[in-house]
């Protein structure tokens, strides 16, 4: 490990970002005389961002704001690695993401680690013009493309909302299957990719264990609560009408429903060992997922 690496984690309150932090500070605490987090000079120093004010996480916060091109310089001023995760929610995130790479070359940072997906080749509109930007700017970098998150299933996820409110969720992706994977196994690849001396500059695949299909993922979930949760499969024509009349444009009802089609003819269906790769140990399967977050498969977490 790198002895002083100052890390900067965007969008620490979240999914990722917090497990990035999580394993960043284990990785300082293991290191003897380092303290755990925010150490100034010492050892390894962790930035962690919100959109709020100073939150007291344990780390050096700052104010950052995708919206709020000012604060960008002071979020990357001395820092020489970034976790990544571009604005959500925007129509196009290559210009934040480009004046912000910009900032952070200028203040010295040399290595990225971006979240893109495994639905979104580089170059790709979104996420993949954003992944071949961070590849051009950045000596090092890295980019994680996961599948889709267990964390979908509970939570705020639309997916996780349908169960609590009906105990079935609607896809079309048919026995389409995927190895689901948890949050916290991205996150804590994203830390070892970061504080390593090497710089793996590469695409990665980041997965769960197994790959399997929703009506699986349903069996595993009414086993954790202990009554029956359903999936109900539709065509990708239904699903598209479906969004439309909860009221999504045209547009982005296709491109939503086209993310199940990628599921339901096998794009999706494979296993990386990237998570026991960078981590040494494997990621977590859904049913171990699941019973850990039993309790907000019924109420928001
Ligand atoms: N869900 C999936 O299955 C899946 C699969 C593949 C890829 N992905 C990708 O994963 C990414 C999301 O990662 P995640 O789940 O770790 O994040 P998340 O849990 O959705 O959290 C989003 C983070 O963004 C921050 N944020 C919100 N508005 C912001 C703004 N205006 N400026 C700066 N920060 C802002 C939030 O922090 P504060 O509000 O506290 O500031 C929060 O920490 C997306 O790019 C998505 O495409 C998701």
């Amino acid at each position: 490990m790198n002895e002083t690496p100052r890390i900067l984690v965007l969008g620490a309150s979240g999914n990722t970002g917090g497990a990035v932090v999580k394993t960043l500070q284990a990785y300082g605490a293991q290191t003897s005389g380092v303290p755990s987090s925010g150490a100034p000079s010492s050892g390894m120093s962790i930035r962690t961002t919100s959109t709020k004010n100073v939150r007291s996480t344990g780390t050096d916060h700052v104010r950052f704001d995708w919206s709020a091109p000012d604060t960008y310089a002071t979020a990357v001023a001395g820092v020489d690695r970034v976790y990544l995760i571009a604005p959500v929610g925007v129509v196009d995130p290559v210009p934040p993401v480009e004046a912000f790479l910009a900032e952070a070359r200028r203040a010295g940072v040399r290595r990225t680690v971006f979240l893109s997906s495994s639905a979104v080749r580089t170059g790709g509109p979104g996420l993949g013009q954003v992944a071949s930007l961070v590849q051009s700017v950045m000596p090092e970098w890295a980019v994680l493309r996961p599948t889709w998150f267990m964390q979908n299933f509970v939570g705020r996820h639309p997916l996780a909302e349908a169960i609590r409110s009906s105990r079935e969720f609607v896809t079309a992706t048919g026995d389409g299957r995927q190895a689901f994977v948890d949050a916290g196994d991205i996150g804590a690849t994203a830390a070892a990719l970061l504080v390593d001396d090497a710089a793996h500059t590469s695409e990665f695949y980041v997965t769960g264990p197994e790959s399997i299909s929703y009506d699986d993922a349903a069996a595993v979930l009414t086993e954790a609560i202990g009554e029956p949760i359903r999936h109900v499969a539709v065509s990708v024509e239904q699903r598209v009408r479906q969004y439309v009349d909860s009221g999504y444009p045209a547009d982005f009802s296709a491109s939503l429903a086209g993310l199940d089609d990628f599921i339901r003819t096998g794009q999706n269906d494979f296993v990386a060992d990237t998570v026991n790769r960078f981590t040494g140990r494997p990621p977590r399967p859904l049913r171990e997922f699941m019973s850990e977050h039993r309790d907000k498969l019924l109420t928001p977490g």
